[in-house]
This record gives structure tokens, sequence and C-alpha cells, in this order.
């Protein structure tokens, strides 16, 4: 049996640090972190989230803005919600819940936050800095930031000689980790939906990630005896066992059949999920001291 990634223990103590880090900002300039996340619509999985980024931020000690906004909301109004929070001085992080409803598009929205409040890391500013390895003066995508740690947490910073396939290419996940794994000398190969012999081409991967959203369809046989395997995928599956109309969460990867394989694998829930969250506030920390004129604290 694989080590299991504790993702839930690594992020805690992310959060400590950065509980920490607030009192300092507090304490030597008199600001508090201010974090705001808009939601349009009513998709219950994405409020789900919201709800969890605005607890996990009051619980750092931010202040918590958050606008749900009706299904219905316009472009016009939805930028003028974000123009009147990249002026705000008390807002520090800005974060836009994904996906959008229709008509609404996401891109005009992401690419209007101001790229030093842009807490995704979506914005061209900072997928730039990160594309051309400036991992220092922008902001990273929170969910790949989170899975490096992980994998930090097994093979150190330097993957030199090591082979990672990352199975997916979004510009939210695929994209970033694969810039990250890369920066820290990682042999990286990008698969996706188009990839052939998908199996064969995980089955060299030292490091796999699986970030497709289809529940348990990377199997045992396509992980390399002693990889680690990090599974991005949040899928909810029907658990008639536990009941009628229960469901369950799985990941991308069949975690039972993988982990008799891999060396160290992380589990769904309680492996990328809580990195997601932790690496979300370390972006607003980051911003927050950034946008005071003070250096950032390392995480
Ligand atoms: N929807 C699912 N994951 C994310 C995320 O990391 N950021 C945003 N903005 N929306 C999401």
């Amino acid at each position: 049996m694989a080590t299991l990634i504790d993702g839930k223990a690594i992020a805690a103590s992310v959060i400590e640090s950065i509980k920490t880090k607030t009192q300092r900002l507090e304490r030597e300039v008199g600001v508090t972190p201010g974090l705001a996340v808009i939601i349009v619509g009513n998709d219950p999985a994405s409020h789900a989230y919201v709800g969890a980024k605005s607890r996990m931020a009051k619980e750092c000690g931010f202040t918590s803005f958050q606008h749900t906004l009706p299904e219905g909301t316009t472009q016009a109004e939805l930028a003028a919600l974000v123009a009147s929070l990249n002026t705000n001085p008390a807002v520090h992080g800005i974060l836009v819940q994904l996906p959008l409803p229709a008509p609404l598009q996401t891109d005009p929205i992401i690419q209007s936050i101001l790229p030093e409040k842009d807490v995704d890391g979506l914005h061209v500013v900072n997928a730039g800095k990160l594309a051309t390895g400036d991992l220092e003066t922008g902001l990273i995508s929170c969910t790949p930031a989170g899975a490096m740690l992980l994998i930090r947490s097994i093979h150190g910073s330097d993957l030199s000689g090591h082979n990672a396939v990352v199975i997916g290419r979004s510009n939210l996940f695929g994209k970033p980790m694969g810039q990250l794994l890369l920066n820290a000398n990682a042999t990286v190969t990008m698969a996706h939906s188009r990839t052939r012999n998908l199996p064969t081409i995980c089955r060299a991967a030292d490091i796999l990630i699986a970030a497709v959203g289809r529940a348990e369809i990377v199997k045992g046989d396509w992980v390399k005896p002693g990889a680690t395997v990090i599974d991005v995928g949040i899928n909810r599956i029907d658990a008639p066992e536990r009941g009628e109309r229960k469901n369950r969460l799985v990941g991308d990867v069949a975690f039972a059949e993988a982990a008799n394989v891999a060396a160290a694998i992380t589990p769904v829930p309680g492996g990328v999920g809580p990195m997601t969250i932790a690496m979300l506030m370390e972006n607003t920390i980051t911003a927050a001291y950034r946008l005071n004129g003070i250096a950032a604290p390392s995480p």
C-alpha cells in the first residue's frame, strides 16, 4: 500500500503560517487582508466551494467580501462590480467563481481583474510570468500551486530526472501545473483528451497528475510501480451501498488499484482539495503584503 499524501495536514500547516502573517501585517501597517469572492447563479457545487472559501478567509483573520449575484446578471453589471473591487483598498484578492452561467463571457471578466489582485492566477500577466519562469512577482493558480507543495513533500523541490505526466490542459490547472513542474526541472508530458495511448504514456510517469474530470478513469495498470500519483479530480458518483440516493466523492484515479502500485498517492477527499483553498489564502496574504509595499514572506 502506498504512502497517503495528507493534504489536510499540509493545508493546515499552510493556514497556520498565514494566520501569523495576517497578525504581522496588522501589527506593522494596520491592514487586514481582504478577499472578495463573486458567485453568479445557483449552481449548488459552486455555492458549496464559495462558502468554504469565505469561512477559511475568516479563519485566517481576513475580511471576507462575498458577492452573490443572481442568474441573469449582465456582463456590464459583473464588470462594474469587478471594477469597484479593483479600486477598493480594503480588497486585496478578487476571485470570480467559475464556471459563469451562460451567456456571460468569462475571459473579459477575468482579464479585467487587476493582476495584483488576481488570486486565481488567471490573468494573462500572471499566466505569462509563470510561463516565463518568474515565480516570484506574480500570483500562481491555487490548485497547481497546492499540488506542487504535495509533490515537494515527497520529492523535495528539485525534480531533475523525474518524468511527470499531467493529464489535462486547462488554463486553471493543466497548463500552470506543467509550467511549475518544468520550472522544478521535471521532464514534462502534457496529455489530454486527444492523446493516443494514454495508459502507455502514464506508465512512464514517475509523477502522475490526473485532472481529467472523469471518475476513476486512471486505472491501476496505468501507474508505474513506485510512482507518485496526484489526483485532482472531484467527482460525485452514486453510492447505493450507503442507502437510497446517496453518493460519494471519488477522484479521477481508481484509488484502491492505484494505491497497490504507487509509492505515494493523494486520497479524494483529503488530498489536493484542501490545498486549493489553502493556496487561495496564501495568494491573498501575498497580494495584501505586496499592495502595502512590503515584501511577501515566503510560504
Ligand atoms: N471553479 C472550480 N475551481 C475553481 C477555482 O480554482 N477558481 C475559480 N475561480 N473557480 C473555480
